[in-house]
């Protein structure tokens, strides 16, 4: 099954598969055999971070699948993500070598800073640990990390087009990709303008309209009425839409049913007339980063701060 995912060309050469497994919110208990099962039905992009506090579980499937010869690490992508508390360039190198190791890796083929968002390193929390960021020091480490081969691409997740603007001003490498949340209800058809005018390739987060939103987008009846016509389910529909408009696309699932049915998405296509009406689903952000605005602590005083909106 795995030929038969397609994939993209990143600005460094490297192809990155369309579909990844997201593992946010992947429970430690559960993502081992997830893992291993979403690579047996040809899953070959895992999308891994720090925060989510399962590196270590999602290692011990790889290693083991590595192992047994089950995939060949040249066929896998793994992306993981520097978090806020780690920005300080000397922090940089350590995250990453940490994700390394829980991981059972020696590089990663992608690493993003996770949020334009920085954090103290003391566990004070958020409000009171939320500080100034400094991203182009952030990536000069980023940058490091990548001459080093520990890291085959860097980007950012999270950035709206006038800080990927400000990046790419000062960046000797380029970022390779900008993750942000992208789903029927909330399209990003600016920013992935943005991002494709600048070589920049968009993965989107949350493709099937986040679970925070108690999958309001899969009951959408717009959406359900292209699934009604084609013969396929509103999931499925949602993440074809996503390959359709070029981005790669991070379902999250520890359901072997649920796995299979979001890998289904690649030889059948959205017509035009159909995602004409998709392009009309009302569009409204789910994943709004409130808790890294304050009016005392941190860089944003309000969402229009850091979305740049
Ligand atoms: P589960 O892990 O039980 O399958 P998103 O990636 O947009 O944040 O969505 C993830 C959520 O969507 C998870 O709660 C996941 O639950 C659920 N999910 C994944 N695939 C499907 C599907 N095909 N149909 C309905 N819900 C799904």
């Amino acid at each position: 099954m795995a030929k038969e995912i397609r994939y993209y060309k990143l600005n460094t050469g490297a192809q990155i598969p369309s579909l990844g497994l997201g593992t946010y919110a992947a429970q430690r208990a559960v993502v081992d055999d997830t893992i291993s099962t979403a690579v047996k039905i040809g899953y070959r992009h895992f999308d891994c971070a720090a925060i989510y506090g399962n590196e270590k579980e999602i290692g011990f499937a790889l290693k083991k699948l590595l192992d047994d010869d089950v995939v060949k690490r040249e066929d896998l992508w793994i992306t993981s993500k520097l978090w806020c508390t780690d920005q300080l360039p000397e922090d940089v190198p350590k995250a990453l070598d940490r994700t390394l190791q829980d991981l059972q890796l020696e590089f990663v083929d992608l690493y993003l800073i996770h949020w334009p968002v920085s954090l103290k390193k003391e566990s004070i929390g958020i409000p009171e640990g939320l500080t100034q960021p400094d991203i182009p020091s952030t990536w000069k480490a980023m940058e490091a990390l990548y001459d080093s081969g520990k890291a085959r691409a860097i980007g950012v997740s999270n950035f709206s087009s006038k800080k990927l603007g400000d990046l790419l001003e000062i960046a000797r490498v380029p970022p390779a990709v900008n993750q942000v949340e992208c789903h029927l209800s909330w399209q990003q058809i600016n920013l992935h303008a943005f991002c494709k005018s600048k070589g920049i390739h968009l993965s989107g987060y949350s493709p099937l309209g986040s679970a925070r939103k108690k999958h309001m987008l899969l009951e959408n009846p717009v959406v359900n009425m292209v699934a009604q016509e084609l013969g396929r389910t509103p999931a499925q529909v949602a993440l074809r839409w996503g390959l359709q408009m070029g981005h790669s696309i991070l379902p999250k699932s520890t359901n072997e049913g649920r796995l299979k049915e979001n890998f289904d998405i690649f030889e059948w296509c959205i017509p035009e007339v159909l995602l004409a009406k998709l392009s009309e689903i009302k569009q409204e952000r789910v994943v709004k980063g409130s808790e890294f605005v304050h009016e005392t602590f941190g860089a944003y005083t309000t969402l229009e701060e850091l979305w740049d909106e």
